[in-house]
């Protein structure tokens, strides 16, 4: 039986994905930016929901280090508010991020953990780390910890997106039965067939975020090569992102019943228009928060707040 609040009540109108940090409270030295600090203010403010950068069970190294220049060639910018990442899910592991999650917390950000459950370890560690999670964030967080964002889509890991459909249907329904009070909310990529997110609905998530950035060479089949290309390729988001997530998203939107997250590619208020018309309960935003954060604080205020 699903004993998780109703997604009106978990998820506003407009959604920060990613672009707080591990922690939901920001990430350093965006931070530094008085645009993107009257973002956080207007996220905070308006109680709107954010979405941590995806953790995993244990500290795993990606591509991009933080504190290593050498390998900020990871992130890059396009074009029409776009970006290029390989990050590669760099992150200090659940046990460290759940603590500093709780501090955002009670700072007054809304948080949602993201959780990256590690396939390529097998089916069975994979679920046995979940459920680990799960204790982990419960101890941590308490009353804080309503619901889970789980990424099935990363683009920058070396387990194929594609090929995961099983493990992360058998994962969803781990959790759905050793938590029912728990939302989970299932991060898909475009490289998922529909009938993936209608299975995932049938299963009890709360909801579908659709979609994680697009792996560029699916962007760009006939172009020049990713300039990332030794490490995959990497993921488009942001402007040069949003037609192609757009179409997926009008596509999917009749298949489901449930609540749908709608995001990847919007560069400023008319995106987030064009994706609230053609159904989506919520929208995510995350290039727009880094790279025009002060439209990001526009949007925020005017969707999230309820102005
Ligand atoms: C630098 C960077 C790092 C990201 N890291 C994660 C991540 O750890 N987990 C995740 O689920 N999505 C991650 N994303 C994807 C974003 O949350 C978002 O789904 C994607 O960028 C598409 O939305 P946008 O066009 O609004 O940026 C990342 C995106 C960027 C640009």
């Amino acid at each position: 039986m699903n004993r998780s609040a109703p997604p009106h009540a978990l998820f506003s109108r407009i959604c920060i994905s990613t672009a707080f940090g591990g922690d939901g409270a920001g990430i350093f030295p965006y931070t530094l930016h008085p645009f993107y600090r009257r973002l956080l203010k207007a996220v905070r403010e308006t109680g709107a929901t954010v979405f941590t950068k995806s953790a995993t069970r244990h500290p795993r190294q990606g591509n991009f280090v933080p504190h290593n220049p050498l390998t900020w060639r990871y992130i890059r910018r396009l074009p029409s508010c776009g970006m290029l990442n390989a990050y590669g899910l760099t992150n200090p592991g659940v046990a460290k991020v759940a603590p500093a999650i709780r501090q955002a917390c009670e700072a007054g950000f809304r948080v949602i953990p993201n959780f990256y459950p590690e396939f390529a370890k097998g089916l069975e560690m994979a679920l046995t780390e979940t459920l680990e999670v799960v204790a982990l964030y419960r101890q941590a967080l308490g009353p804080h910890f309503r619901a889970l964002e789980l990424n099935y889509s990363c683009p920058n890991a070396a387990e194929a997106v594609r090929e995961n459909v099983t493990q992360a249907l058998a994962c969803t329904r781990a959790l759905r039965q050793a938590a029912p009070d728990l939302a989970l909310v299932a991060k898909v990529s475009i490289c998922h067939p529909l009938e993936f997110c209608q299975e995932l609905e049938h299963l009890g998530v709360a909801a579908i975020h659709a979609v994680n950035t697009i792996p560029y060479d699916l962007l760009y089949p006939l172009g020049p090569p990713s300039p990332l290309a030794a490490v995959g390729g990497g993921g488009v988001s942001g402007g040069p992102a949003f037609e192609v997530a757009f179409a997926y998203n009008r596509e999917l939107r009749p298949k489901l019943r449930g609540f749908l997250i709608m995001g990847c590619g919007v560069a400023g208020r008319e995106q987030v228009q064009r994706y609230l018309d053609i159904g989506a309960d919520a929208v995510s935003l995350c290039t727009l928060a880094l790279r025009r954060p002060r439209e990001a604080a526009w949007i925020v205020r005017r969707y999230a707040g309820g102005g």
